[in-house]
């Protein structure tokens, strides 16, 4: 996959603070519309698939259990799959399904020409292993690029698979003209899907950006924090990246989904960021919005790989 090198901006107004009529705000990278136009870019793609007489990508979501949260993550990824021209059927399975049945689907799924992309929800009921489950994807149809040897590859710099969300990110600051380039960039979170892999992809010759990656045992995390030009969190904590933790000017990319609870809203909750978002969009120059930042960026990049598994 390539980035863009010739990003198109999308970006809101720069305005001023709605209660006080000053203090203008940063800008707001607005996700929804980036991913917009990359699933219009996948779409047209497809289309030439189709055009030469080659059937559409297909993609199989495998969701075991019942859990809301992960029910919503997949509909909004049938939603996308189905806009960008992408196949996707849903195989559920009750939580109840034993590793061995499980690893047994994703055989069938690996030996099956039809299918070209493999996602498994994550995360799975306690007695399945996560790993084991990842470790059977056929590392061809990994779109999640999550298998040992996509990650191998991706620590090497080699072609393949890009992380979704780590890939998303760096798709979001490119394509609002960032200059990412031996820029300071501190990524707070260590996590096997976001932080790990951001670093690496971000590190890479090309992309060129100084990294530093902070975690629960991090000392002194607000001193880092304030040398940082871009900062990405990734730790789920509501709230957790405030306004005196960041210099005036930073660019901050919000990655977290955390539910808080909103007597307000038929739910009961609302979804939220990592960042104090009121605080922090004072300081910075532009930020990401949760949701509608990162979260349909991580779909798109999902389905940018299912099509590349499918050529
Ligand atoms: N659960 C939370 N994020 C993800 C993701 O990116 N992919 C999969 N498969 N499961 C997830």
């Amino acid at each position: 996959m390539e980035y863009i090198s010739h990003p198109r901006i999308v970006l809101s107004q720069r305005f001023p603070n709605s209660v006080t009529g000053d203090d203008p705000l940063a800008q707001i990278i607005d996700g929804r519309a980036i991913a917009a136009d990359i699933r219009k870019e996948i779409k047209t793609e497809v289309d030439a698939r189709l055009a030469e007489g080659k059937r559409a990508p297909y993609l199989a979501v495998v969701l075991v259990g019942d859990d809301p949260a992960s029910a919503a993550y997949v509909r909004g990824k049938h939603k996308a799959a189905a806009e960008t021209g992408i196949e996707s059927d849903n195989l559920a399975y009750p939580a109840t399904i034993s590793e061995d049945e499980l690893l047994g689907v994703i055989a069938r799924l690996n030996d099956d020409p039809a299918v070209d992309g493999i996602l498994v929800q994550l995360p799975l009921p306690d007695h399945i292993d996560d790993q084991k489950v990842i470790n059977a994807v056929d590392p061809e149809k990994d779109v999640d690029c999550f298998h040992p040897l996509n990650v191998g590859r991706l620590m090497l710099g080699l072609s393949g698979f890009k992380p979704a969300t780590p890939a998303g990110i760096v798709e979001l600051l490119l394509r609002s003209g960032i200059e990412i380039s031996g820029k300071n960039t501190v990524i707070i979170g260590r996590s096997n899907i976001v932080g790990k892999p951001l670093a690496i992809l971000l590190l890479q010759k090309g992309t060129d950006a100084t990294v530093t990656v902070c975690h629960s045992r991090t000392r002194n995390l607000p001193e880092i924090t304030r040398q940082a030009d871009i900062i990405v969190t990734a730790i789920g904590r509501a709230g957790f990246l405030t306004a005196d933790m960041v210099k005036e000017g930073v660019v901050v990319i919000d990655v977290g989904m955390n539910r808080v609870e909103d007597a307000s809203r038929e739910s009961g909750y609302r979804l939220v960021g990592d960042v104090d978002f009121d605080g922090v969009s004072k300081k910075a120059s532009l930020i990401t919005p949760v949701p509608g930042g990162v979260g349909p960026m991580t779909i798109a990049l999902m389905l940018r790989n299912t099509l590349d598994a499918a050529q």
